[in-house]
């Protein structure tokens, strides 16, 4: 199938590109790098001439509340409209899960006003909503930081790797539209405050974090499990212990990791190795 990913160069889309391809897709990297714009318009078209299935992992250069919302808006009204005429019949998006109780939070109220296009459109769509993922949790503390000091609520989430995202949004986009929402998570759940500050100690950022109840999530409050998702969601495989240990996981430049320092995973055929 032709499978255009819009935000197809991003940390999740690069990964879902590669993923795409090697399960034999024609898939399509569509951003403003590689000359579409959903914004502006250019190039979507072209780009989406013979395509089967549209999947949007883009995120808005600006997270300021008026911005990511006027982002959010343009790029999924432009990209529903150039679906309806090019035939596109299954879009995808990438959202997250407990959306739709954080309207508190700007850039959450931008994701609301997505999802309600996409599922006002005619186009057939899934909507896969993801928990944070792991390779965010750096930016998680940058946004929570209040002087030298990280404020984040001890509430429970349920964050997973971004290959994992990657994986399972390739999953759902080779096969129906479900016409309704998805949500994918982690294996573990950790409170916040706990893992950012694991997170933050094994990039050696000397930044405090403080469990804070009263603390906010990106502009919102949280309940103990807003960020915890249902019982239904499909999980990634990746644990966050295994996770520091791949490269992703490393801090930026630093060498490889000196051998005997080694997590135990399961290959493809569950056979125990170490990574
Ligand atoms: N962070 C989390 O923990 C988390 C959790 C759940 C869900 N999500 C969702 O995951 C999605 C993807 O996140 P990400 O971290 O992979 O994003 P990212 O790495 O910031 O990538 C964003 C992508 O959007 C593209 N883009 C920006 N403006 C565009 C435009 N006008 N037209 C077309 N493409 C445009 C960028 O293209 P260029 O490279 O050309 O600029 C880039 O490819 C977001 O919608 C977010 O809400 C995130």
């Amino acid at each position: 199938m032709k499978i255009v990913v819009i935000g197809g160069t991003g940390l999740i889309g690069s990964k879902l590109v590669n993923k795409l391809r090697k399960d034999g897709h024609e898939a399509v990297a569509a951003s403003p790098n590689t000359g579409i714009n959903t914004i502006t318009g250019e190039g979507l078209a072209d780009a989406l001439k013979g395509a089967s299935v549209v999947v949007d992992v883009t995120n808005s250069p600006s997270w300021e509340d008026a911005a990511v919302l006027k982002f959010f808006e343009t790029s999924t009204r432009n990209l529903l409209t150039s679906e309806a005429a090019a035939g596109v019949g299954h879009h995808v998006a990438l959202s997250v899960v407990g959306t739709d109780l954080l309207s508190e939070s700007g850039y959450f109220r931008a994701k609301i006003a997505q999802e309600k296009l996409i599922k006002a459109s005619s186009i057939p769509y899934s909507i896969v909503r993801a928990t944070q993922f792991f390779e965010f949790l750096k930016g998680l503390a940058d946004i929570s930081v209040d002087g030298d000091k990280v404020h984040l609520p001890p509430v429970f989430f349920q964050p997973m790797a971004a290959d994992d995202v990657a994986t399972l949004v390739g999953t759902i986009a080779g096969n129906p539209p479900v016409n309704g929402i998805v949500e994918i998570g982690g294996p573990e759940e950790f409170r916040i405050d706990e893992l950012v500050r694991r997170r933050l100690a094994s990039l050696k950022d000397p930044r405090e974090v403080i469990a804070d109840p009263n603390a906010r999530y990106s502009g919102a409050k949280l309940s103990e499990k807003t960020l915890v998702p249902g019982n239904s969601a499909r999980l990634g495989e990746t644990r966050f212990e295994t996770w520091l240990t791949q490269p992703a996981g490393q801090i930026p430049g630093a060498p490889p990791q000196p051998a005997g320092v080694s997590a135990v995973t399961k290959d493809k055929e569950g056979q125990k190795k170490a990574s």
